[in-house]
């Protein structure tokens, strides 16, 4: 069984995609650690982010197994990997792994932002998550000032504004709800009853 969920940054998905693999028995991917991971080595390397030709080089050399989500979750490799997510060639070799990764027994649950659209069309079930930005921002100043960091709601706010506009916008593979997926707007929602309407869209997803 494969499962597509998508959706804008502070969405909810990561911590749904997380929860409904344990749930399910699925490994899972996210999908947002790989252009994570290509971006904070070119960082490192202080090489410039539009460089495709060694930025595919990396990311062919990458492992998905080994990818430590803390060391790629500053707010300048997100940054960083939102500019690079706009390079064909990098996306391509990106889509390749992820498709390998979800087609591997016994299944998988990806999440990203082109996951139900490009490199899973034909997954068993798909979901759209989103939130009004505010409550996305609320979110994530939230969980940026339990890790003892500061965070100002406004710039957080700016921030996501930001990403949505070029998530949304760029010519290759936008963020957008795919054909056939399942709507989960999780504004006003807390974890606990998204996850309970995630695994009940699943469920009879795959009933049906
Ligand atoms: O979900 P995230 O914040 O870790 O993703 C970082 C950036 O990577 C995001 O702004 C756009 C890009 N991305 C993408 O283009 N396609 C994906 N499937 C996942 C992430």
């Amino acid at each position: 069984m494969i499962i597509a969920i998508d959706g804008p940054a502070a969405s909810g998905k990561g911590t749904l995609a997380r929860r409904l693999a344990a749930h399910f028995g699925l490994r899972h991917l996210d999908t947002g650690l790989t252009y994570r991971a290509v971006a904070a080595a070119l960082l490192a390397q202080g090489l410039p982010l539009g460089d495709e030709k060694v930025a595919v080089d990396i990311a062919g050399r990458l492992d998905l197994g080994h990818m430590d989500r803390s060391a790629l979750s500053a707010h300048e490799v997100g940054e960083a990997a939102s500019r690079i997510a706009v390079l064909p060639g990098l996306r391509d070799e990106l889509v390749r792994l992820q498709r390998a990764f979800a087609q591997t027994p016994p299944g998988a649950v990806l999440d990203g932002r082109d996951i139900g659209t490009v490199v899973c069309p034909d997954a068993d079930v798909k979901l759209y998550v989103t939130a009004a930005p505010e409550a996305r921002a609320r979110r994530r100043t939230a969980e940026i000032q339990s890790q003892g960091k500061e965070a100002d709601f406004a710039s957080v706010l700016e921030d996501l504004k930001r990403r949505d506009e070029r998530d949304m916008n760029r010519t290759v593979a936008p963020l957008r709800q795919a054909d056939g997926a399942h709507l989960l707007d999780t504004t006003g929602m807390g974890i606990e009853t998204a996850f309970q309407a995630a695994v009940d869209i699943v469920t009879s997803a795959r009933a049906s």
